[in-house]
C-alpha cells in the first residue's frame, strides 16, 4: 500500500517530507521516480499532467492536495468511479479570508488607484469610504466562503452570500439558487467569487451577471479562471460599469504575457497565491484518509460526484 505524489511544480519533495515526518513508515513516491505502480492505492495530486493517473492498476483514491478538484474532472484519462477527496483546512480558509480582506480594504481605501496615480505623479485625493458603507456579496458559502463571511461580519461589513442551499451564518443574509441571484446582485457592491468550478458555474462571471450589479461595483475572483469570461470583464471595466477587479486566478496560469489584464489600470492581479495548502496543516487529513481507505472506513471530505465538488 503506497502513495504516489503527482504534480508539476517543485513541491513534490516538500509533500513527501511532510508526509514522512508525520508517518515515517509510509511508502510514498514521486511519480517521477522509479516506483512499484501496482502498490499504489492513493494518488495525491495537484494539476497533474493528463494521463498521469492511468498507470496504476490498484488505485483506490484520488486525493487533491488543494480545495479544488476541477483539474481531476478535466482529465478524461483519469480512472472513473474512484472516490475523490479535497482539502478542507482551517489554515487554507483563514489565508483566503485574509487575502480577500486585503483586496477589499485596498479597494475601499483607494490604495489600488493611488498606486496607479503615484506612478504617474498625480496628487488627487479621492472620495473617502468606510467599511460600514459597503455590502459584500460572496458567491459560494462553502468552507472558504463561510470563513470569509464570518470575518467580514466581525469587521463591520454588511455581508450577503449566494449558494445552492440556505445557509445560516450569523449576520449574513443568505440568497439561494437561481431565484435568489438577481436580488443578491442588486445590492452587492463588492462581489467575491469563491465557487467551485463545475459545469454549472463555468463562465458565471459574465456580462449578464455584471450588469445586475450596481454601477461602480468591484469584482474579486479567487476561485478559478474558468468562472470568468475575460472579455466581459474588460468590457464592463472599460465602459465604467465596474470600478475594478482583483484577480488571483486565470484561464491559463501563468497568465500569458500578451493578455490584456496585465496592463489594465483597474485590475489588481496576484499570481494564484491567495490561499495555498500548507503541507503541515493538510498532511494529517491526507494520512487519515489513507488509513480510512486501508480500513474501509468512510473518507473525509469526499467529493459528491453529481455536484462536482
Ligand atoms: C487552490 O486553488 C486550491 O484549490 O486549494
Amino acid at each position: 500500500m503506497a502513495i504516489v505524489i503527482i504534480r508539476q511544480d517543485d513541491k513534490i519533495e516538500l509533500w513527501k517530507k511532510a508526509l514522512l515526518a508525520q508517518q515515517p513508515d509510509l511508502e510514498v513516491y514521486s511519480y517521477l521516480e522509479k516506483h512499484p505502480k501496482e502498490k499504489i492505492d492513493m494518488a495525491l495530486v495537484w494539476k497533474h499532467p493528463n494521463g498521469a493517473l492511468a498507470p496504476y492498476p490498484n488505485l483506490k483514491l484520488i486525493a487533491s492536495s488543494g480545495a479544488g478538484v476541477d483539474f481531476i474532472f478535466e482529465d478524461d484519462t483519469a480512472p472513473k468511479n474512484l472516490p475523490i477527496t479535497r482539502v478542507v483546512d482551517d489554515m487554507l480558509a483563514k489565508d483566503m479570508s485574509e487575502h480577500v480582506l486585503a483586496v477589499i480594504l485596498s479597494h475601499l481605501k483607494n490604495l489600488d488607484r493611488y498606486r496607479v496615480n503615484q506612478l504617474k505623479g498625480i496628487w488627487q485625493p479621492m472620495q473617502y469610504h468606510r467599511i460600514s458603507d459597503f455590502t459584500i456579496g460572496i458567491l459560494g458559502l462553502g468552507a472558504l466562503g463561510k470563513e470569509l463571511a464570518g470575518d467580514l461580519v466581525k469587521y463591520g461589513f454588511k455581508v450577503q452570500g449566494w449558494s445552492n442551499s440556505q445557509k445560516n451564518i450569523q449576520g449574513v443574509t443568505s440568497f439561494v439558487g437561481e431565484p435568489g441571484l438577481g436580488e443578491f446582485l442588486k445590492t452587492t457592491q463588492i462581489l467575491v467569487c469563491l465557487l467551485p468550478l463545475t459545469e454549472a458555474t463555468t463562465g458565471i462571471l459574465n456580462k449578464e451577471l455584471f450588469k445586475q450589479l450596481p454601477k461602480g461595483a468591484f469584482v474579486i475572483n479567487v476561485a478559478r479562471g474558468g468562472h470568468l469570461v475575460d472579455e466581459d470583464l474588460l468590457e464592463m471595466l472599460n465602459n465604467g460599469h465596474l470600478s475594478g477587479a482583483g484577480l488571483d486566478v486565470y484561464h491559463q496560469e501563468p497568465l500569458p504575457k500578451e493578455h490584456a489584464f496585465w496592463n489594465h489600470e483597474k485590475i489588481q492581479m496576484t499570481p494564484h497565491y491567495a490561499s495555498v495548502s500548507d503541507t503541515d496543516s493538510v498532511v494529517p487529513q491526507i494520512l487519515e484518509n489513507h488509513n480510512r481507505l486501508l480500513n474501509n472506513k468512510p473518507l473525509l471530505n469526499e467529493v459528491v460526484m453529481d455536484k462536482g465538488y
